[in-house]
């Protein structure tokens, strides 16, 4: 085996195929989700073409790919993770679907897209985030696997995007627009309506796994770092343009007077914050085997992202 493969392998494993994999097979299962509910004659068409439309719409996926990494990482093995994962992505979109209404941020493009609102209506898109919502937890509740850790799942995930987490930094982040805020609060903001649900996928993962304590406390560390990393990368595109690729205006959020990382720290000490958070995110995996290495590079790439 020649020599350079060795140390790609070992040091820089093959990031952009593993995120592409787990991608398919994560969307493999929302497809078959989505259609079941598109057959579904109880569930109403237009609910159901909203749900479709908001969720197929290009994601990352980034939550599910980091749930199942950290369950890889910690060495888990069964097919149940691919429920579990995929649920996040509908707690995901509901987020978002909701972000985006006039109530709340008021965007009229995502990925490029209309926002579902602008094409649904906003009574349509209000209930399809609530019926993405809910189904995550169905779809929890009804997956293979041992219960016990199911409902651990349950409660983790409840807590990580209920008022005490995501909905309470989304209540936060729109209580203060444009007010300025303190550093604690956008700390307050970013961990909450982002971060917390990004440690919870870290955590769901590292759960399913049937990580040990050590184990886990290390992913949580890993997930707490990544999960404000990852907003405040995100604070960084919207000003610096990249987001306009994708079709939101450059600067979008700070133009709405939102409290933002740069707003607070300036864009070279909210890159240099960024940076930071992301190496101790993965010295917190320091005592894992390579099978922790796509955590490591995950990190990596939220770090050097352009969507
Ligand atoms: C966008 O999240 C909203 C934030 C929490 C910053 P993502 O950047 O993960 O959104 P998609 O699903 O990949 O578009
Ligand atoms: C969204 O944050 C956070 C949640 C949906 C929980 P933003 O409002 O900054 O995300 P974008 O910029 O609209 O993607
Ligand atoms: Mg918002
Ligand atoms: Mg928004
Ligand atoms: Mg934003």
């Amino acid at each position: 085996m020649p020599v350079q493969f060795i140390c790609n392998r070992i040091i820089h494993m093959d990031i952009t195929s593993y995120i592409e994999d787990n991608r398919k097979k994560i969307d493999g299962f929302l497809k078959k989700y989505i259609s079941a509910k598109k057959r579904n004659n109880d569930c109403p068409k237009e609910l159901a073409e909203a749900m479709s439309y908001a969720l197929m719409a290009g994601g990352k996926r980034v939550r599910p790919i980091l749930a199942i990494a950290s369950y890889e990482a910690v060495g888990g093995r069964s097919k149940g993770i691919l429920n579990v994962a995929s649920a996040l992505e509908l707690i995901h979109t509901y987020s978002l679907v909701h972000d985006d209404l006039p109530a709340m941020d008021d965007d009229d493009l995502r990925r490029n897209k209309p926002t579902t609102h602008r094409v649904f209506g906003e009574a349509t898109a209000i209930l399809a985030g609530d019926a993405l919502l809910t189904d995550a937890f169905h779809i929890i509740s009804t997956s293979d696997g041992d219960p016990k850790k199911l409902i651990t799942v349950i409660e983790e995930l409840s807590h990580a995007c209920g008022p005490e987490g995501m909905v309470g930094g989304q209540e936060v982040d729109i209580l203060l627009e444009g007010k300025k805020g303190s550093k604690k609060d956008v700390l307050y903001i970013h961990t909450h309506k982002t971060g917390a649900f990004i440690r919870g996928a870290v955590r769901v993962g590292a759960l399913m796994g049937g990580a040990s304590r050590k184990r886990l406390d290390a992913l949580t560390e890993y997930g707490e770092k990544t999960g404000l990393a990852f907003q405040v990368i995100d604070d960084i595109l919207d000003i610096t343009g990249t987001k306009a690729e994708i079709g939101k205006s450059t600067g979008a959020d700070a133009a709405k007077g939102k409290n933002t990382y740069p707003s607070a720290f300036g864009l070279e000490k909210s890159r240099e914050i960024a940076d930071n958070l992301i190496k101790e995110a993965v010295h917190a995996l320091a005592d894992f085997n390579k099978n922790a290495d796509p955590l490591r590079e995950i990190a990596r790439y939220i770090l050097s992202r352009r969507n």
